[in-house]
């Protein structure tokens, strides 16, 4: 064990030459890379953890209940598409991956972590059902020389106090933390859709539920990404985490508040942004958009919020910034009518395309996104919405909406002349500004994406 980290279980350890080699011999396992790991949960975190970990020449098994999934991993084809085709088929024509949907193979595998989504229900309270059922799986498949590592964002508290006791309840065997079982956080940071950073190079933080754990998991984790940052304890783990959601929320919320303020004083957020960004100390650029989106932003923040109350403190900044943020969509619906309005027509009526329907760009993740908030108050006007994504072909099924359907349009000069209304939600790489700039009519630009233009731009632009 290296200096200056002592185990909980130090005395016991000496005691027990027993469970001073779970210690060990997991430990050796996991620096020769002889140990097998399993990934629960499969989607935009798991997948790519699967990748790592099989990079760094460990066995991995993938764990989901998702049959669709582990279908593709078998066939060695994408579900995911900024993730693309190469490391599933890489995947699948390897003897070192095997993906499954058989829990009790838990057993086989000596470092477990857990990727399961962690949202919000419909009163903004946390949903932890996906990680006690990992827990309870896990539970029933507890051997001795297991490290468990939560990955999912959570607040303080979850790893010890909600999984832990799950998998506990389940195994029905006396386990001692930190002697027989090692039990660790490890927030995930990925960034879907950002190229400049990936897993292998985002640092990971590791905070056990004791030091042995921290061990351990820092043990697993350098094997496979480029930094490791041990710390005191999982609860320092998950606050960092939720800390630096909470850090986006609020100065999204800020910019997105200056944006409306600014806009009727007359002057351009975005050409403020970008002045104030030339300061080379105390400022960091945030961008104003159409509203918050994904598993991270518009939830995690909810998730410190509730156990801020159960020790009867508010959170004040988490509450503003989701009141100003989930606001935005309706902004934009307010700024597309008096578009229309200026042309002298009505929503209702009104043929308008959408651009965008995932919450941010290059990426199909269309969680929580704004786009389909929008597109739901115009529709309530009477608008006929369209929409076009490259990254998305379909929207159904959505949490908060599961009635819409509605397929992505091809971008062409026809559909673009045949609108009222263009409407800017997201800046996809992949979408032809250019041709938006010329064929459109009315364009409300919630991203800034005309100023990309560089020829003309003969359709009137309303930023919003
Ligand atoms: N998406 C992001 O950008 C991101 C970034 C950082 C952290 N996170 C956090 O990571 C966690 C996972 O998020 P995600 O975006 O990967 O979610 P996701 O929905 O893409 O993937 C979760 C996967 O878990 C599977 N699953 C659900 N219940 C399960 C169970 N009981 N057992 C096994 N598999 C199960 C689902 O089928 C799905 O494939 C969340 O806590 C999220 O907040 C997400």
């Amino acid at each position: 064990m290296p200096r200056g980290i002592q185990t909980r279980g130090n005395n016991i350890i000496s005691e027990s030459t027993q469970n001073a080699n779970h210690f060990e011999e997991l430990r050796l396992r996991l620096e020769n890379r002889s140990a097998v790991c399993g990934v629960v949960g499969l989607g935009y975190v798991g997948l790519p953890l699967v990748g790592a970990l099989h990079d760094a020449s460990f066995k991995v098994l993938g764990f989901d209940v998702d049959p669709a999934k582990i279908g593709h991993l078998e066939a060695g084809t994408s579900y995911l598409s900024h993730i693309g085709e190469e490391l599933p088929r890489h995947l699948a024509g390897s003897a070192n991956f095997e993906p499954t949907t058989d829990f009790s193979r838990l057993a086989e595998c000596d470092a477990i972590l857990v990727c399961v989504p962690t949202p919000v229900d419909e009163h903004r309270e946390p949903d932890l059902s996906y990680v006690t059922a990992t827990g309870e799986e896990i539970g029933k498949a507890l051997r001795p020389g297991q490290l468990i590592v939560l990955e999912s964002t959570t607040y303080p508290g979850t790893t010890r106090d909600v999984f832990w006791p799950a998998i506990l309840s389940s195994s029905g065997k006396a386990h001692s933390l930190g002697d027989d079982i090692f039990v660790a956080f490890s927030p995930e940071r990925e960034d879907p859709g950002r190229t400049s950073h990936n897993t292998k190079t985002i640092p990971k933080l590791v905070g056990g539920l004791d030091d042995a754990s921290t061990v351990l998991a820092t043990a697993l984790y350098s094997a496979a990404v480029e930094e490791v940052v041990a710390v005191k304890s999982a609860e320092i783990a998950e606050s960092a985490k939720i800390l630096e959601n909470v850090f986006r929320a609020v100065n999204i919320a800020m910019v997105n508040e200056l944006k409306v303020l600014f806009d009727k004083m007359g002057i351009d957020i975005w050409e403020v942004i970008e002045a104030a960004a030339t300061k080379p100390f105390g400022f960091m650029p945030f961008l104003p958009g159409p509203g918050l989106g994904g598993h991270c932003i518009p939830v995690d923040p909810f998730y410190l919020a509730w156990k801020a109350r159960e020790v009867g403190l508010p959170t004040r900044f988490i509450e503003l910034a989701g009141e100003i943020n989930h606001r935005m969509p309706q902004y934009v619906v307010e700024r597309s009518v008096l578009a229309l309005n200026r042309q002298a027509k009505s929503v209702q009526g009104s043929r308008v395309l959408i651009v965008g329907m995932a919450y941010k760009p290059n990426i199909d993740d269309t969680r929580e996104t704004p786009s389909v908030e929008i597109l739901k108050q115009l529709e309530s006007l009477g608008a006929s919405i369209e929409y076009h994504d490259p990254h998305v072909a379909s929207v159904s099924n959505l949490r908060e909406h599961p009635e819409i359907l509605l397929h992505s349009v091809d971008l062409t000069a026809e559909t673009l002349k045949a609108m009222d209304l263009v409407i800017i939600a997201t800046d996809h790489d992949a979408i032809d500004w250019e041709l938006i700039g010329r064929c459109a009519s009315l364009i409300v630009d919630t991203r800034n994406a005309m100023a990309r233009v560089d020829g003309p731009v003969s359709a009137t632009v309303i930023k919003a």
